[in-house]
């Protein structure tokens, strides 16, 4: 397996281009199967997890070409008709966000095989929210051993579904059943991620009436059929969010282009509040900082608009450095501090007390061998390598790839020393 080696030190300085987001994109790959004309999405990000979408919806009848299109990377996704209803554990336990073609099947074709997740590394990640919400809409669901068996003969039924917390996962699959459901379907508690507005705005391309995107309170008009449609993929605010905290992490000057600094404004605030420089335009971000040494930030992980998750590590690795203790809360994920005692054989000098991580800065990081769970955390030990002196190597590179595109020619073209190892991982 792949290895990446950074030697650390040299400040990042250019621009780097932003990919179509990866957690819109695989739940607009699942709304392709609503409908028998063909849906194209623009501004695709090229990642192990579309590929890995891609190689399921295939098996489930969709026909998925990639094009090199005019204006970047296209995939053309065409469901003529559903062939098959089942999706095995094999193929769900690889990716979880794979289990949100349940809803789709069964409001196109009224009955739905689909194995169940499983837990993963940052947690327990149960699916109840999804399962009461597909039977609020009269999906008659059986569990049996470890799969989903999901019947509704005389199509969905709209229904008023509260979510008792906020999930961007259960709110997703309660649209992509919603859509075609008879009737309507209110939605209370609704996350708000710039995603899930994405893939409302999708569907409304494509002929669904919901209204409300954005807020906490989703109403939709269940239609009879949906049609085809061209949508670009809404820019990644994570990825985007990661090269930002990585230019701030090794000092220099760095632009973010094709991004929506709307979108980042809660990560945005905290690396000003520790001193960068942060300069917004319309489609861009500048992220500068000349030498002096960050000062230590607390921050508590929320649902959007609050502070990603998905940025929390990425954060961590660069208050490792800054003067000062900050103590970051995750609240949203059980399990989400795995890469903590990575960095510590940087050097790192972190505790962390149930959902808490204290962080006091340190002076320097050194270079060391580590590896990760899971993409977020691995990243953030790229990050972390970057500044380190000396040599990091990061094993375990494929959870990189499955969220990053070209994450190393992204970094190199602005001065960093980075570079993928083929071949052989060490034994775990
Ligand atoms: C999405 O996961 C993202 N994944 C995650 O990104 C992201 O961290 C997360 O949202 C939060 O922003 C995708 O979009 C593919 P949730 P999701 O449902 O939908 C609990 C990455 O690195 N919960 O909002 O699974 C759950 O366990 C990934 O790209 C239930 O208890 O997140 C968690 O504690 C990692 N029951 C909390 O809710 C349910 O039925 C929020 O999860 C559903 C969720």
């Amino acid at each position: 397996m792949d290895r990446i080696a950074i030697v650390g030190g040299a400040p990042l300085n250019g621009s780097i281009p932003i990919s179509g987001a990866k957690n819109s994109a695989i739940k607009l790959m699942a709304a392709s199967l609503l409908t028998d004309q063909p849906l194209r999405l623009t501004n695709m990000p090229r990642l192990a997890d579309t590929r890995f979408l891609a190689r399921l919806l295939r098996r489930l009848g969709t026909e998925v070409t990639e094009i090199d299109g005019p204006e970047g990377p296209e995939t053309l996704l065409h469901t003529p008709e559903i062939v098959s209803a089942f999706a095995s554990y094999d193929l769900v336990r690889q990716m979880r966000a794979s289990f949100n073609v349940l809803g789709p099947l069964i409001a196109r074709s009224g009955h739905a095989k689909v194995s169940l997740p499983g837990g993963c590394a940052i947690g327990g990640r149960p699916v109840d929210l999804h399962l009461k919400a597909l039977e609020a809409l009269g999906a008659h669901i059986d569990l049996n051993e470890g799969y989903v068996y999901a019947q509704a003969p005389r199509g969905l039924t709209g229904a008023k579904i509260e979510f008792p917390f906020v999930s961007v996962g259960a709110t997703e699959h309660t649209l992509l059943a919603a859509v075609l459901a008879q009737g309507e379907t209110v939605i209370l508690n609704a996350a708000r991620e710039p995603e899930i507005v994405d893939v409302i705005e999708c569907l409304i391309r494509m002929g669904a009436k919901i209204e409300g995107a954005g807020t906490s309170t989703l109403h939709i008009q269940g239609v009879d059929r949906l049609d085809g449609a061209t949508h670009p993929v809404v820019p990644d605010r994570i990825e985007a969010g990661t090269y930002a905290v990585a230019a701030a992490m090794t000092g220099g000057k760095v632009t973010l282009t094709g991004c929506r600094p709307e979108h980042m404004g809660a990560l945005l605030s905290k690396l000003e509040e520790a001193g960068v420089t942060v300069r917004r335009a319309e489609a861009s971000v500048e992220i500068e900082r000349q030498g002096e040494r960050l000062r230590a930030v607390d921050l508590v992980t929320d649902p959007y608009p609050g502070f990603a998750t998905d940025l929390q590590a990425q954060f961590m690795a660069l208050m490792t450095l800054a003067s000062g203790e900050s103590v970051i809360r995750e609240t949203v994920f059980e399990n989400r501090f795995m890469h903590v005692s990575e960095l510590a054989r940087l050097g790192a000098d972190i505790s962390v007390h149930g959902g808490e991580a204290r962080v006091k800065g340190v002076e320097t990081l050194r270079g060391a061998p580590v590896m990760a769970t899971d993409l977020r955390a691995s990243v953030g030990l790229v990050i972390a390598g970057l500044a380190a002196r000396g040599e990091t190597v990061v094993h375990r590179v494929y959870h990189l790839d499955r969220g990053f595109e070209r994450l190393e020619e992204k970094l190199s073209n602005c001065g960093a020393d980075i570079r993928r190892l083929k071949g052989e991982e060490d034994a775990a």
